[in-house]
């Protein structure tokens, strides 16, 4: 049945069936009808960031930027889902068109610019939401915000969202905001995430509650670099890491036009990319900080290998659209196999 919606979808420009996407899905926020018409998951909780997780597949930030359709996204069967990115304010992004089909080859180039409706906006969702499965939030920095003070945006965006979120990531890699991911890297990302580690402290206090961090990183990141990364991560006790986000290598894009497009190439183009940087985290970090595995994955042997790689729980977005909501129980039960377990 999937192929059929695709057809239909992609008939439109990526954007307008993304966003007509997003809407049918939350008309169906109240009722649990999505449900009926796709796959069943099957569930073995693990827990990871001392938080269960009904099942290992997660929805990746960026395809509900806003929190419109959280209820009507669960029910395609993730086990968890992540918001955003929001920023403090809301903000457009960059001009259209800012999505291009790379069709023959499964992925995707955005320049989108985390368009989003601020992290107010996020939040009204939030509370009129009735899902109760694992919620991460995904956070940035605004466009107009220098990156040097991008740390002022993140805590004002932790304030807001810290009673509301079980996880929270801090997003260092997308590629279309402007020096952003130079907080990668050396003492940018020592004081930023010290900082951000004190603030979580206050916050902890304030609400009574631990809201675990994880740091987004792109795969576009140097071996050398990597073990640094990895070195910071663990010397603040970051509870988590999320790799990859969307890679401005283009490449591997066969189709001249498209390749010369801007933006972050998701889907399977990216996977091995993103699989050989879970890997090098994962010699890095040991198993001191867990691995959250997401880019390019398009069936059961891309899930196992980041798997295999060192993930423990792994996300979709592009997979997704290419693929349907059946692509969700393919990659539970290849991470069920991977990791010798059986469901009830
Ligand atoms: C259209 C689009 C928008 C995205 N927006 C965000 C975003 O706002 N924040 C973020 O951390 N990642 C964003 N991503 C990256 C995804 O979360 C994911 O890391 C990346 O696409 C690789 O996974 P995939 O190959 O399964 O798509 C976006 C990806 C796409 C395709």
């Amino acid at each position: 049945m999937y192929q059929a919606i695709k057809r239909l979808l992609f008939c439109f420009p990526p954007e307008v069936a993304h966003n007509a996407t997003v809407k049918a899905l939350q008309l169906f926020n109240k009722t649990n009808v999505i449900s009926k018409f796709v796959p069943e998951v099957p569930s073995v909780p693990c827990k990871v960031m001392g938080l269960e997780f009904k099942n290992p597949v997660g929805l990746a930030a960026g395809f509900d930027k806003n929190g419109e359709c959280i209820n009507g996204a669960s029910q395609l069967g993730f086990g968890f889902i992540e918001l955003g990115t929001v920023t403090p304010l809301a903000q457009s992004g960059n001009p259209k068109p800012r999505i291009f089909r790379v069709t023959k080859q499964d992925s995707f180039i955005n320049r989108l610019g985390f368009n989003n409706l601020g992290v107010a906006n996020l939040v009204k969702n939030i509370k009129l939401s009735t899902y109760n499965g694992i919620l991460g939030i995904n956070i940035g920095k605004n466009f107009k915000t220098p990156a040097k003070k991008a740390v002022i945006d993140y805590i004002y965006c932790m304030e807001h969202i810290y009673n509301h979120a079980d996880y929270i990531t801090i997003n260092l890699s997308s590629p279309n905001t402007p020096n952003l991911r130079d907080l990668q890297y050396g003492d940018s990302l020592k004081h930023l995430l010290e900082r951000l580690k004190q603030q979580q402290q206050q916050l902890k206090t304030l609400y009574n509650k631990y809201v675990p961090f994880a740091v987004k990183i792109a795969p576009d990141i140097t071996e050398e670099n990597l073990k640094q990364i990895a070195s910071v991560l663990l010397d603040n006790q970051i509870d988590a890491v999320i790799a990859t986000n969307t890679t401005i290598d283009h490449s591997q894009v066969q189709d001249p036009k498209l390749q010369a497009e801007a933006g972050g190439l998701s889907g399977k183009l990216l996977n091995s990319m993103s699989t050989k940087t879970i890997q090098i985290l994962a010699t890095e970090l040991g198993n001191k900080i867990p691995i959250i595995g997401v880019g390019g994955i398009t069936d059961a042997q891309s899930a196992k290998e980041k798997i295999e790689a060192g993930a423990c729980l792994l996300q979709l977005y592009t997979g997704l659209v290419y693929k349907g909501a059946g692509l969700i129980k393919e990659v539970a039960e290849a991470v069920y196999a991977a990791k010798n377990i059986s469901p009830q």
